[in-house]
């Protein structure tokens, strides 16, 4: 309940840069998480934390600290973090800098990309530099997942953003629909390995 708090009250502050007024529920975390094997050579690094409803799952699938990373723009999100989850990297900072951040953490080779930034409702420019920042990992062999919200699946930027990565990766894997989640969302996933 504290957590669907926390996220409700970030989504009041900031509506654009959180995009959801829940967190991810357990079933699309399972799907987000589906397959990856993270170790310290080839790690997760998770884009837009939130209150940790992914992480907290990936917590219990990461061998050790050092096999993930996690980025998020909000500091007092990053401080009930840190408090939830001291034994895991979580850092406050852009995703539109994450290749530099990732860098200077000294950690292994960002093997899964999690990202669960709300590309619909961010300013163009920032999605932008975000995606400018994704290629980077990707160029490097990567496997990326975002999630799409069932009612926005058509809405021009989702479909805009779904071509340009399709351009650039190839055609995504869809996962069937998430119904227990608010709003009922897919996973995509594109792989460059
Ligand atoms: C839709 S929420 C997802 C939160 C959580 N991962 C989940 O699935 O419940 C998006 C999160 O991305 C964060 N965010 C937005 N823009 C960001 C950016 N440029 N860099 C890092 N985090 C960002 C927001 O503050 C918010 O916590």
């Amino acid at each position: 309940m504290k957590e669907k708090v926390k996220f409700l009250q970030a989504f009041l502050k900031n509506p654009l840069k959180v995009g959801a007024i829940m967190p991810s529920s357990p079933d699309l975390a399972a799907q987000m998480l589906a397959g990856i094997v993270p170790d310290d050579h080839h790690i997760v690094l998770e884009l837009g934390v939130g209150t940790g409803a992914i992480t907290k799952f990936l917590r219990d699938m990461i061998p050790s600290k050092d096999s993930y990373l996690g980025l998020e723009l909000d500091a007092n999100l990053v401080k009930e973090l840190n408090r939830t989850f001291p034994d895991m990297h979580i850092v406050q900072g852009n995703a539109a800098e994450a290749y530099k951040i990732h860098a200077e953490s000294g950690l292994g080779k960002v093997r899964y990309l999690v990202c669960c930034l709300p590309f619909v409702s961010l300013p163009k420019e920032v999605s932008e530099s975000v995606l400018a920042e994704i290629e980077k990992f990707m160029d490097e062999g990567c496997e990326l997942r975002i999630f799409q919200y069932a009612h926005g699946y058509f809405l021009p930027p989702a479909v805009r953003l779904r071509d340009m990565l399709k351009k650039r990766y190839g055609h995504e894997h869809r996962s069937p629909l998430v119904m227990n989640n608010v709003p009922p969302a897919f996973t995509l996933t594109w792989s460059t390995l």
